[in-house]
């Protein structure tokens, strides 16, 4: 856990915890992509942990990205009744800046729902892979068959980031 970050939001009304970002610089070299060293998930946890690896694996981060580190987004949330407020564009865009702080050359994670792909769509990630829910069988059965109306695929979406120190050069 010792590169691991993360940002909350905090409402300035109530001083609550109405968002949070969970992140990690991942490096090639230290394979933090992966959650092997961790197998105690079970149920649903494990299910979206399979999910996730298989997306990874297929995703080759560091190459699409053209980086051997990068600033990963583990997790993004938003408290329910915040969600209309653009509390997530405000995190998401909070880590695009700590990862030119950081001299990261890129940003990257899984986006789960219609709503976060867009979001992150809108601050410029792009695509790099997808897994369709539809198509995520095992044992014969799909496995997230209940995901509504919008939320169709995970997604690792990223995108390159111009480091603090090259936009003060320039
Ligand atoms: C899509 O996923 C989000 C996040 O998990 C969830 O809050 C939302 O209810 C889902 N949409 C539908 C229509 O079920």
């Amino acid at each position: 856990m010792k590169d691991t970050t993360s940002l909350v939001a905090l409402s300035l009304v109530s001083g609550r915890v109405i968002g949070v970002a969970i992140t990690r610089v991942n490096s090639d070299s230290d394979k933090s992509d992966t959650y092997n060293r961790v197998q105690n998930f079970e149920g649903n946890l494990e299910k979206i942990m399979s999910l996730i690896s298989a997306l990874m694996k297929q995703a080759d981060a560091y190459k699409e990205l053209e980086c051997d580190a990068y600033f990963r987004v583990h997790i993004l949330c938003v408290h329910p009744s915040y969600q209309q407020k653009d509390i997530g564009a405000a995190l998401l865009n909070a880590c695009v800046r700590v990862t030119s702080t950081l001299n990261l050359a890129a940003i990257g994670g899984v986006f789960t729902s219609g709503r976060s792909q867009s979001l992150a769509l809108k601050l410029g990630l792009r695509l790099v892979s997808e897994i369709r829910y539809s198509r995520w069988i095992v044992d014969d059965q799909v496995v997230f068959d209940g995901t509504g109306k919008g939320n169709y695929s995970a997604a690792f979406m990223g995108m390159r980031v111009p480091s603090e120190e090259s936009l003060r050069r320039s």
